[in-house]
């Protein structure tokens, strides 16, 4: 029983093993890098090429559905989730980690309808590992179902975030002093890894506690969120409110009790919204 969006399902995963296997072979040859909002924010011409290609594949198979794309956004295009079915792409999520060969790199494919995440597929290239989570029907792992930890003391949590591109010493002050507060409530460890997406499925399969960012996208969101939901996992708002898609900030965890502590130690870093732009 696949759901009626199977064939969309079946697709986004053909295509995130495709896009994987283009990034795996890049990753070792030279690239062309260039900067979007910030010295840190980078694009190559690979980010572009699997953009194209998932983007255009799926156009070919579902003409009427919407499409929401990193590199298209970086272009000009309108993030907006309206009720139509809406593909939510981040074609490299740790484009930066690409670049150095840092090897934690990952294509990112979520879908929506009526304004609800329906599905979420994210391919972490090198390791080929494939997440998949659809709602009501489970997250999985090349297969075997994940679950989140069931950790609720802050003090016994492994935390992770991302920096975001803005590296003004306003914003530096605050993405350290967040960090500060949470080693001050005795968090185990911090980590950054470089790829959103891939924190949020460490978070997913329990290999950390807890997730928290400011200054990430709703294409490192969407495929995420219902993977971590159907491990058991609760995605929130930094202030502790329901989550917003496009809001640009984010906490997620394995309990309540967790997201909820995290969410109250942190100051907000405005990074706007990704339907502001
Ligand atoms: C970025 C990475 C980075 C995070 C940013 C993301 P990109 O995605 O996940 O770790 O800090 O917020 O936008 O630009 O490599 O697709």
């Amino acid at each position: 029983a696949g759901g009626p969006w199977e064939e969309c399902f079946e697709l986004a995963v053909q295509l995130a093993l495709r896009a994987g296997q283009i990034i795996r072979k890049a990753l070792s040859e030279e690239k062309h890098v260039s900067t979007k909002t910030s010295a840190a924010d980078l694009v190559t011409e690979t980010d572009h090429l699997v953009e194209d290609l998932i983007i255009s594949e799926l156009q070919k198979k579902f003409p009427s559905h919407r499409f929401i794309a990193e590199e298209a956004a970086a272009a000009g295009a309108k993030c907006v989730l309206t009720p139509s079915p809406t593909w939510i792409v981040d074609p490299i999520d740790g484009t930066c980690n690409f670049v150095h060969r840092f090897p934690t790199v990952a294509v990112s494919i979520g879908f929506a309808v009526n304004q609800e995440l329906e599905f979420g597929v994210i391919y972490h290239c090198t390791e080929e590992r494939l997440y998949t989570g659809r709602r009501g029907q489970g997250a999985f792992c090349n297969g075997q179902q994940l679950r989140v930890s069931g950790e609720t003391d802050l003090s016994k949590a492994l935390v992770l975030t991302e920096i975001g591109p803005k590296r003004d010493p306003a914003t530096l002050k605050l993405f350290l002093s967040n960090m500060e507060r949470l080693l001050h409530a005795k968090a185990h460890g911090v980590r950054v890894i470089g790829s959103s997406t891939l924190a949020l499925c460490h978070l997913a399969s329990g290999a950390a506690d807890a997730y928290y960012q400011f200054g990430l996208h709703c294409w490192d969101l969407a495929a995420a969120t219902v993977i971590i939901r159907e491990a058991g996992g609760i995605v929130m708002d930094t202030s502790g409110g329901p989550f917003d898609l496009m809001s640009c900030r984010v906490v997620a965890a394995g309990t309540r009790e967790m997201a909820t502590l995290i969410a109250q130690a942190l100051q907000t870093i405005n990074y706007g919204r990704d339907d502001d732009k």
